[in-house]
């Protein structure tokens, strides 16, 4: 079995910076078969991934939930480009032992999913998350899971966010790309803040997406089965089997807060000042409605 390398420094792949792990093994991603059924669920990481795999797994099996149960969330929806010389460790393994319709997880920027995906016209559900609050949940999570980089002390780790030298690259890129073809291709592009704010909506909007019209009173179950409390105590939803040379849950929670506006909390006046400064000129092309508070 592969050694675990922890606190790995980033290569590049493509021009995007990623764990060592994702580059050594993309030839999987890049010759792996898609159907035409499956479902990719694409964020920057920290944008809401496991909360939508969660709502998407409870809309797929609505008439029984108790499906969901059936296996931990990475498990449910494998990570396209997480690979490694385990089998039991590999999102393409996993993947090709399941049946279409698949859910399948990735971080990759647009520009790197694999062509096979749209020519078989695959739907993708894209969530987003705001910059602010999207890099205090990445810190978090870069202190407690020990295969990302060191994320060093906030301010380090804001400025390199800024300058997307975290993995899966540039958070600003990441968001554009698939803003920009969000109409060109099947695409359902969601907010962490409007699932925050009116989770119903949401939920409704992601069941009609995927061609299901389910009724008020399921659409509220599965809100309240996805809520950040339910999620937290899920040992199915909360990555609670990941063991602890993985997760150093001293340091964070997987699921940690679950909020809009946290990043009051971290950012100091004079980096909240840079960050508008900067966001300004990098969304400048492409102004995306982000919400920072809600
Ligand atoms: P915080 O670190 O701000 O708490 P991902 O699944 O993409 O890794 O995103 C993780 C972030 O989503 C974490 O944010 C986590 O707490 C939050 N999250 C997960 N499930 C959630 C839910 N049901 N409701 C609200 N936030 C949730």
């Amino acid at each position: 079995m592969e050694k675990l390398e922890t606190r790995c420094p980033l290569v590049d792949l493509n021009g995007i910076p990623m764990l060592k792990q994702v580059v050594t093994h993309f030839h999987r991603v890049e010759t792996f078969q898609p159907f035409p059924e499956d479902l990719l669920i694409s964020t920057y990481p920290k944008a809401g991934t496991t909360w939508t795999q969660e709502i998407v797994d409870l809309i797929l099996h609505h008439d029984d939930f108790e499906k969901c149960k059936r296996a931990p969330i990475h498990v449910r929806v494998p990570f396209l480009e997480m690979n490694s010389a385990d089998p039991a460790f590999s999102g393409t393994c996993l993947l090709e032992k399941m049946d279409p319709p698949r859910v399948i997880k990735t971080h990759l920027p647009l520009q790197l999913i694999p062509q096979s995906f749209w020519d078989a016209g695959c739907k993708v559900i894209y969530v987003a998350r705001n910059p602010k609050d999207n890099a205090v949940s990445y810190f978090h999570f870069d202190r407690m899971n020990l295969v990302q980089p060191d994320p060093g002390s906030w301010s380090q780790y804001l400025d390199k966010f800024m300058n997307g030298e975290v993995s899966w690259g540039s958070w600003y890129d990441h968001v554009k790309g698939y803003w920009k073809e969000r109409d060109k291709k099947k695409i359902l592009y969601l907010f962490f803040e409007d699932m925050k704010e009116d989770p119903g909506h949401e939920v409704k909007q992601i069941a009609k997406f995927l061609g299901y019209n389910l009724s008020q009173r399921m659409i509220e179950e599965i809100v309240q089965r996805t809520t950040f409390e339910s999620m937290r105590d899920n040992p199915m939803a909360n990555y609670s089997d990941v063991p602890e040379n993985i997760f150093n849950r001293q340091a964070s929670e997987f699921m940690r807060k679950g909020e809009v506006g946290d990043w009051e909390n971290h950012f100091s006046p004079e980096q909240n000042a840079t960050f508008d400064e900067h966001y300004k000129k990098m969304m400048a092309d492409l102004p995306i409605p982000f919400r920072f508070v809600i």
